[in-house]
Order: structure tokens, then sequence, then C-alpha cells
């Protein structure tokens, strides 16, 4: 039943605020103009349960969705609704999801599963990563090669053909060829499917970088013409804007999204220097460096996607371009470069890696299958705060909140259900809300109750209830001799993993799961960590030990070398001994403690700790002294 009035609503303290449940479940629906409703958003709505009735007001056919599937999480076991008054809109009109499809390539039909359960939760924003190295996904008729060559590798897994098999790329009828690609017919019944379900599906194609697929079954769009050579288009070469405008004509008939995603991140820009038509191209436009290259290809582009009506939206390397009005910045190097964004009056989506790369693990890694690395809970990215530092101004600009499932260890579906359930309901939950009060404890039994349910239907969300969370280690500060002990660095620490300065080695505080969570201090220079350590005054040493992370993903390695060496002035220093080993590499991120053993007596100490033949970075929290 419907029914259709100008502004029907009933204020709040008109209604009768009644306990109870609605048990016949009749739903009508009153149109209403916008002005009724709580927002101007499209998708606001006001939902009201009696005992005997059901009204759902909505202005838009999007509000109205919205209030059926809060009612459809209003639903009991019996079938009885509980009876609300209910004023609801979002925060931000982007709340979007990314599934990396290239790393490794899912069906079409594990997507749609996806849009059914992101529409539950009021995501409107689907995502897909089409295009990058490891597989090209999207039939373009124009140049075939791009899905009969660029589509299919050697290497079940990504690691495989990343490691073991040169990436190579091979005819899809080689014996061992992984890959697969979405036809143009299936990708718009995609489309359509999700459009049914407030869903926009929005696609990437990565330009210039990201790109050794492209250029390795059209290697006339790279620098040197050579396959396999090169991640990055050709900038100066002509044909590199014909391709890139004739596939997005393509990926634009496909895809009635207005926001149309290019990537834009990560270009290595090496071959640009020697190229002579990126030369020629600096010199034609009076540019100075390659990064003002990269720019002007991004500008180009957007000016081509505005003249079609649509708006360009790309990762934050592109706030180096010229970008047209309407033009997005997705952000994912840290907040830094959203304020950057937001003060150059560009509109922003929020996905920082620290709160929305959903790659990272989600509990303790050894109880893990092997992820990218990092440690990103459902608790961190419930912590995630969108407007934290934007000005009143700014806030327009702030489009919204994504979760970016990249799959590079994401070889099947059910892991990625496993990666993106429960955490995409608080990245949901995040745009939704905004900044509005938080509460973790009820959050957090909310996302379990919600994670039973989707397993009751076949998703692999991950089970809450067997969460190991974080390393005990850091509850408790560890006593100890150099507790507070002044530290000499004979070799610096890098400033991006500073953690908290000096005082970091010696201040009884032990590091997490997570290499940036400001306990672990990061060495990559010289032979990576040498410091003297200062007792205050000479005391008995039975031991000293240090504890180092070791996750391969992001190359930081167990030292090979360790040795301790003590003084009484500071100046001459005898060996006390050696605790050198083998690094082996390990799937899952792991911790390990080196000691040093003797009897001795010092006021200093000094610790050093090399890499070994696979070079890296060397992380350490605390060097104990006992
Ligand atoms: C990215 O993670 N390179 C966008």
């Amino acid at each position: 039943m419907t029914a259709s009035a100008q502004c029907l609503l009933p204020q709040p303290q008109q209604v009768e605020w009644q306990r109870g449940r609605n048990v016949q479940g009749v739903v009508s629906v009153a149109h209403v103009s916008p002005q009724c409703l709580c927002s101007t958003s499209p998708e606001a709505y006001r939902l009201r349960v009696t005992r005997d009735s059901i009204v759902v007001y909505a202005a838009t056919p999007i509000g109205e969705l919205r209030a059926r599937q809060t009612l459809a999480q209003l639903r009991d076991r019996r079938g009885a609704y509980r009876c609300v008054l209910i004023d609801d809109a979002p925060a931000y009109e982007w709340r979007g999801a990314m599934i990396d499809v290239s790393r490794h390539f899912f069906p079409i039909e594990f997507l749609r599963r996806q849009v059914d359960v992101l529409s539950a939760y009021k995501i409107n924003r689907l995502h897909l990563h089409l295009t990058d190295a490891a597989g090209w996904r999207m039939e373009i008729k124009a140049y075939p090669r791009l899905t009969s060559l660029g589509a299919w590798r050697r290497g079940q897994t990504w690691k495989q053909w990343w490691w073991e098999y040169g990436r190579e790329y091979v005819d899809r009828a080689h014996p061992e060829a992984y890959g697969g690609y979405y036809t143009q017919d299936e990708l718009r019944e995609l489309v359509a499917y999700a459009a049914a379900r407030g869903v926009t599906i929005v696609p990437e194609i990565e330009m210039p970088a990201h790109s050794e697929e492209v250029l390795t079954a059209y290697p006339e769009l790279s620098c040197t013409h050579e396959p396999y050579r090169q991640a990055d288009f050709c900038i100066g070469n002509p044909a590199t804007y014909v391709f890139l405008q004739r596939v997005l004509e393509e990926v634009m008939d496909v895809f009635p999204s207005t926001d149309i995603h290019i990537g834009g991140d990560e270009a290595g820009m090496a071959s640009w220097g020697d190229c002579p038509l990126c030369q020629a191209k600096m010199r034609e436009l009076g540019l100075t460096d390659k990064r003002q290259l990269q720019a002007s290809l991004i500008a180009h582009i957007g000016k081509f996607l505005s003249s079609h009506g649509r708006r360009l939206i790309g990762w934050d390397e592109i706030v180096d371009a010229s970008l047209p009005a309407g033009a997005t910045v997705m952000v994912w190097r840290g907040m830094a470069r959203a304020t950057e964004a937001l003060r150059l009056g560009l509109d922003v989506v929020l996905s920082p890696g620290q709160y929305c790369y959903l790659d990272a693990y989600q509990d303790a890694p050894p109880t893990q299958p092997e992820a990218m690395g990092g440690f990103t809970p459902l608790s961190t990215v419930y912590d995630f705060v969108p407007d934290v530092g934007v000005t009143a101004e700014q806030r327009s600009h702030l489009r919204g909140v994504q979760g970016n499932l990249w799959t590079e260890y994401v070889p099947i579906s059910q892991q990625a259900e496993y990666m993106l359930y429960p955490r995409m309901l608080a990245i949901a939950e995040v745009g939704w809300n905004g900044t509005r009060q938080k509460d973790w404890t009820d959050f957090r039994e909310r996302a379990k109750r919600q994670a039973e349910a989707l397993r009751a239907e076949g998703i692999n969300a991950f089970d809450l209830g067997r969460e190991v969370g974080n390393r005990k280690a850091m509850l408790h500060p560890v006593s100890h001799k150099a507790r507070g002990a002044k530290v000499t660095y004979n070799a610096p620490y890098a400033e991006a993993y500073r953690a908290a300065g000096d005082t970091t080695l010696t201040d009884g505080r032990s590091g997490g799961w997570h290499y940036a969570d400001g306990r672990w201090q990061g060495f990559i220079e010289a032979a990576r960590l040498d410091v003297t350590l200062d007792l205050g005054r000479e005391q008995n040493i039975k031991a000293v030990s240090t504890h180092f992370f070791q996750s391969c993903g992001p190359e930081i390695f167990f030292p090979a070398g360790y040795e301790v060496s003590v003084s009484r002035d500071g100046r001459h220093f005898t060996p006390m001994g050696r605790d050198d080993r083998d690094v082996v590499r390990t799937d899952t991120p792991d911790v390990q403690t080196r000691t040093v053993r003797g009897r001795t007596r010092a006021r200093y100490v000094r610790v050093k700790a090399t890499a070994g033949d696979q070079q890296g970075w060397v992380f350490a929290d605390e060097i104990e002294v006992h």
C-alpha cells in the first residue's frame, strides 16, 4: 500500500511512544516533499512503526529503500517489528567498498552477492579496481589483447606470479593460465542489479602506472616499446591518449556512474626521463619535473571525462594536477593528504590505509591466514573519525569514506568475504553516522551478531567470538635496568617510523601487531640498529634482550646479526656476546627476542642489529637490560 502526501510527517513529540511490536508487517509508503525530512540527502527517510501500522516517509525511491533496509534490521526471529520512530539520513553521500579484482579474479556471482550484503548495510558505492599489473578484467572491444593476453597469467596466486613465475602473462589456452575478465554484458547486468539495490558501481582504470599488463599487450604505448619492461604509459605518445580515451568511452558506455576512477597512484616515472617523446612533451608544456608530466595527463583525462558529463576520481597523487571542477581525490596515504586536498578546494573520499585498508590482518597474525601485513582490527576501523581537523567550510567537500580490499593475499572468494566482514560494517557505520557519538561495546556486539547472521547465510564473515586481539605484551610496561635510560643513536632511525623518538627503546612499552603502531622503531640506514644506552651508573648485567618485528610483505626482517658490548666509561667497549641467526622468511608477521647473557658490570651498553642478505628494514620496540 502506498500513500502520497505533501507533508504527512508527525513530529516526534506527537508520536505516542509505544512499547511492543508490530506483528502484521504491512508497510505503507508516504511520498513526502524533501523539506519534510530531517535532511536534504536523497537517502533521508522517516520510519514509524507502531503496533498497528508501519509507515515509511520518503521523498525519493532511494529514501524508501533505506527505510525498508532499516525495517529489515528491526525484524525479530518471529517476524515482528519493534515499535520505533526513526528520522534518519547519512552523514556522508559516499559510503564505499573497493574490491581489487585484478590481483585475483572473482566471479561475477561473487560481486552480485557482495552487492546484496553491502547494500543491506547501506553501502552505496562498489568500486571495482578493474585493471592492474596482475590482470586486466574488463572486455574492451577496441583492444582485444587486453583480455586475450592481459587477463591471463602464470601463477594461481598473485604471490606465485610475482615471486616464482617472473610475472609472466600467457595466452588463455596455456595449461597454467590463471585469470579471467568480465564481459561488458556481465558488467551491465551487475550495474543494473546494484542500482536496484542502491549501489553505484564505480569502475577504476589505472593510469599512468600499474599498467604492466597493458604495456605487455600493447608495448607501443610504453616508452621503450618493449613488452615486460614498464609499468607506466608513455605520456609523450599521442597513441596513449587515443588508447585511454577509447577505453574510457567503452567504460562510460557500460558504467553510468558519474564518478570514473582513473587510478593515478604510485607512478615510478623512471622511463619518462630517457624517453624522447616524454621529454618533448615536457618541453612543449614548459614542465620541469616528471610529476608535472603525470599531472598533465590527469588534467587532460579530467577534461575528457568532464566533456562527457562525468567526474574524475583518483588516488591522492592526483592533487598535483590542475583538476576540473567536481574532481574527487580518494585519500589513501594518510589524513595529511586529505587536509591538503580540502585546502585546495577539492572533493575528497577518505580511505586512509591506517583505518580503511582491509587487506591488513584483522586479528593476531599467527592465528590468521596470510595477509598483506599491518594490523587493522574492527576496533581500528570503527575508531576512524572522518572529519577530524576539517573546517565547517571544507565539510561540504568531504564526500565520504571507503573500505578497500586489495587482494594480493586474497586468492579466493571465501577469503575476500572473511576480510570484508565485519570490518565493512564499521565503514558503513562511520559513513552513515559520521562523528555522532561512538559506542564501541554496543557496536562490537551488533557487529558480532551481524557476522553470525551473515555466516548463517553462507557469507564467510570473520568470527568475532574467536578474536584474540593485539599482543598482550602491549598491556603491561616491562620493568628492567635500562628503563628510562638515555639512548644515543649511532645510526639514525627513520623519521617515518620514529615511534616515540629517542625514548622508544627504553620506555618499557612493547609494540603490537602493527609495525606503524607508534611503538616499533624502524631502521633502514647503515647497518640498521646501532645504539648506546647509558644506565646512569655502573650496574651488574646478566642479560641484554631486544625484541624485533618481522613482516616480509613490507620488507621488515629480523636482523641477521645481534651483538652486545659494554663499557664503564662510554669509550672503551668490550664484547658481551652475540645472538646471530639465519633470517627465514615467514608468511605471517612475527616477533622474536634476541638475548645475550653473561656476568658483567657496566654503565654503557651498545646494541647492534644488522640486516641479513635480504637487506630491508629492522624494527625494534624495547631493549631490556637485566
Ligand atoms: C594504493 O594503495 N596504491 C592506492
